[in-house]
Parts: structure tokens; sequence; C-alpha cells
């Protein structure tokens, strides 16, 4: 059911460094998804190795992993209609200067390199990197009685 989606959203180091933490979280709540994970963490390089495999043969695959391994990690699981779609929308592209105002790239950030978020790019991609990145017992299920007559 596409109410319930779910999709990966991380902030990444630079975005923990500046203190963007809190704003982020609450753009996803704001919205009207819903929070089912969430830890800071540093995973290591084997992991982000991993994470970003398919950008394994790109010229900055190396520069991507340094920076992501350069501090600590939030990691997020929201769920709600459409939310890999709408997650990636509220992100902006992947270049921040092309990102229009409003969303969290085009209000925070200017450099490809230093572009604060990661979301998932399709429900098969959340799929695999939640399991990437959270065991099932992280996954928190629960209902707000708002949700059962705003979908
Ligand atoms: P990608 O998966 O293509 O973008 P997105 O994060 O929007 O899904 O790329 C992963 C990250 O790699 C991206 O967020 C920033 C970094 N990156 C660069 O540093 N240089 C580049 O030219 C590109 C395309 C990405």
């Amino acid at each position: 059911m596409a109410s319930r989606e779910r999709t990966f959203i991380a902030i990444k180091p630079d975005g923990v460094q500046r203190g963007l933490v809190g704003k982020i979280i609450q753009r996803f709540e704001e919205r009207g998804f819903k929070m089912v994970a969430l830890k800071i963490c540093a995973p290591g390089r084997a992991h982000l190795e991993k994470h970003y495999a398919d950008l394994s043969k790109k010229p900055f695959f190396k520069d991507l992993v340094d920076y992501m391994v350069s501090g600590p990690i939030i990691a997020m699981v929201w769920e709600g209609l459409n939310a890999v779609k709408c997650g990636r929308m509220m992100l902006g592209e992947t270049n921040p200067q092309a990102s229009l105002p409003g969303s969290i790239r085009g209000d925070f950030s200017i450099q490809v390199g230093r572009n604060i978020c990661h979301g998932s790019d399709s429900v098969e991609s959340a799929n695999h990197e939640i399991a990437l990145w959270f065991n099932k017992n992280e996954l928190v299920n629960w209902e707000s009685a708002m949700y059962t007559w705003i979908y």
C-alpha cells in the first residue's frame, strides 16, 4: 500500500556537523510522514562502500566515501504516502546548485560533494537500504490516531 511506503533518509556528516538534524527531521514530521527508525551511527568505510556500490566506478567514489566516513550520520526511516518520491522532492536535486529554494539541499547547501542528505531513489532501493542500515527490531511499527483519518 503506497500510504505505508517507507524510505531511507540519512543526514550526512556535514548536515550533522552544521547542526541541521532538527530542521531536517522537522520537515519530514511537518509534511506528515511518520518516523519508524532513527539512530546516530558511524558505520565505517566498508558499509558506506556497500551503500554506494552502484557508484563504485565513478570518479568521485573515493571522495564520496571519505566524506561519508568523516563523521557521524543520522540514519532514518520515514513512512507515508509515496514516501520515496516525496522524500526525494523534499531533498532537492543531487546538485544543490540545481535545487530549488524550499528543498533541503536548495535551502542549506551549495556543493554536490557536500549535499547534506541522502534519500532512496526508488521503492526497491529503499527496501535494500533499510535492510542495509537497520535490523528488523530497530523498525518500530506504531499507529497515531491521526493516520486513520489522514490516509
Ligand atoms: P547519486 O546517487 O547520483 O545522487 P543522490 O544522492 O541524489 O541519489 O550520488 C550519490 C552522491 O554522490 C551524491 O549525493 C553526491 C555525490 N556525487 C558527487 O560527489 N559528484 C557527482 O558528480 C555526483 C553525481 C554525485
